[in-house]
């Protein structure tokens, strides 16, 4: 009878449980062979396969000297699956870009992981003395970046596809001089649209 309540199944006159989900997700700098392992197998699964814009893998050189951020689940405090992922660098002077951000498609609109990933792109840079932090932004992404205080500069076509170029406002980005340990976020109740995440 246990067995099958934690199976989820509804009893005879009782409520079903929900299917198990992670609900806590630590977005960091990529520490460890596993998550940079993941973060990848994710770019390829959203940019190659989903996107359809590379074919077979994404890398390039700018992997060779940029910092790798993950998001990933926790389960009881430990971690457990590399659900998003996004890449910074430093081009040149005090500018910096950040790319290849992707979430995992079962956890998009999820629990703030893309706006916390780019929280953390931002706020990492600037504590490395960034002074401007642009991205080419897919044009669909265009209203997520302007509602996490980003500007647009430009319009423009990259891999066969309109892009905006866009640059984020630092003063809503303080320095983050902890980025290993990063910052947590958590799964939005239903219906609440009000962000929960905490450094
Ligand atoms: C873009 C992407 C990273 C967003 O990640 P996400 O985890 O779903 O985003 P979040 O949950 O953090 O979104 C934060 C808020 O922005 C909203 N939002 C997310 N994507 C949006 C979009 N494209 N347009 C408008 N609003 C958007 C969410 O609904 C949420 O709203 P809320 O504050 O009212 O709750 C994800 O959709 C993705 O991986 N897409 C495919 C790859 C891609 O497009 N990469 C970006 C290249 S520029």
């Amino acid at each position: 009878m246990f067995g099958e309540a934690i199976a989820g199944e509804a009893l005879d006159g009782e409520v079903g449980f929900e299917p198990y989900a992670p609900s806590e997700f630590r977005i960091k700098w990529t520490t460890l062979d596993w998550e940079a392992d993941e973060a990848y197998k994710l770019r390829r699964a959203v940019f190659c396969i989903e996107q359809g814009i590379f074919v077979g893998d994404d890398r390039d050189d700018i992997d060779m000297q940029a910092q790798q951020l993950v998001a990933v689940s926790c389960v009881a405090g430990m971690p457990e699956q590399v659900v998003g992922t996004v890449r910074i660098h430093r081009d040149e002077g005090n500018v910096w870009f950040g790319s290849r951000l992707a979430v995992h498609t079962a956890f998009r609109r999820h629990g703030k992981i893309g706006a916390t990933l780019i929280r953390l792109a931002v706020s990492s840079a600037h504590a490395l003395g960034c002074e401007t932090f642009l991205a080419h932004v897919q044009s669909q992404n265009v209203p997520l970046f302007r509602a996490l205080h980003w500007d647009v500069l430009a319009e423009e076509t990259l891999l066969g596809r309109p892009h905006h170029l866009m640059q984020a406002q630092l003063d809503w980005y303080p320095p983050c001089v902890t980025p290993y340990g990063g910052f947590v976020t958590h799964t939005q109740p239903r219906g609440l649209a009000s962000a929960r995440s905490a450094a």
